[in-house]
């Protein structure tokens, strides 16, 4: 078993596609550990993304990811990592396949209604970003 996080960007949340979202992550056969409605400081969001701090997006992300609710989700599958990105899609939603969530819901390259963990590690350390494990529920 994997776990990836999933965020809904504030884009997704402005648009009321969190339902949509999630029932697209229940479809595919994600089991949801942990799950919240939150609004992050630029300050946390900066953090968030720190690997990506010399990028040339870095600010425009932080404000972005700072600029409204999200919701982080915790997800479990065998595969998580892999499965979780190629339900979301590409990066830019110009290049999203379609029947992806980007393809369905992305505004553009920078506000692209969700995140995904790029491998098991990060998956991990993401999953932990925004819970504890006492907030995981497991119901194996
Ligand atoms: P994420 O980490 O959010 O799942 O997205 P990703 O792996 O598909 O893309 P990544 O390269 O990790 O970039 C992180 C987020 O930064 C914003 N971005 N904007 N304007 C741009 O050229 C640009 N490039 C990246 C997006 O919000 C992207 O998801
Ligand atoms: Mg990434």
């Amino acid at each position: 078993m994997e776990r990836t996080l999933c965020i809904i960007k504030p884009d997704a949340v402005r648009l009321n596609n969190v339902g949509n979202i999630v029932a697209m992550i229940q479809a595919a056969g994600f089991r949801i550990l942990g799950m919240k409605l939150t609004k992050i400081s630029p300050e946390v969001a900066g953090a968030f993304y720190e690997v990506h701090k010399e990028r040339p997006f870095y600010g425009e992300l932080v404000n972005f990811m700072s600029s409204g609710a999200i919701v982080p989700i915790a997800l479990e599958k065998e595969n998580a990592i892999a499965d979780w990105r190629a339900l979301i899609g590409a990066t830019d939603p110009a290049e999203a396949a379609e029947g992806t969530i980007r393809k369905n819901y992305a505004t553009s390259k920078g506000e692209n209604a969700v995140h995904g963990s790029d491998s098991v590690e990060n998956g991990l350390r993401e999953v932990g970003f925004f819970f504890s494990e006492s907030e995981l529920i497991n119901n194996a």
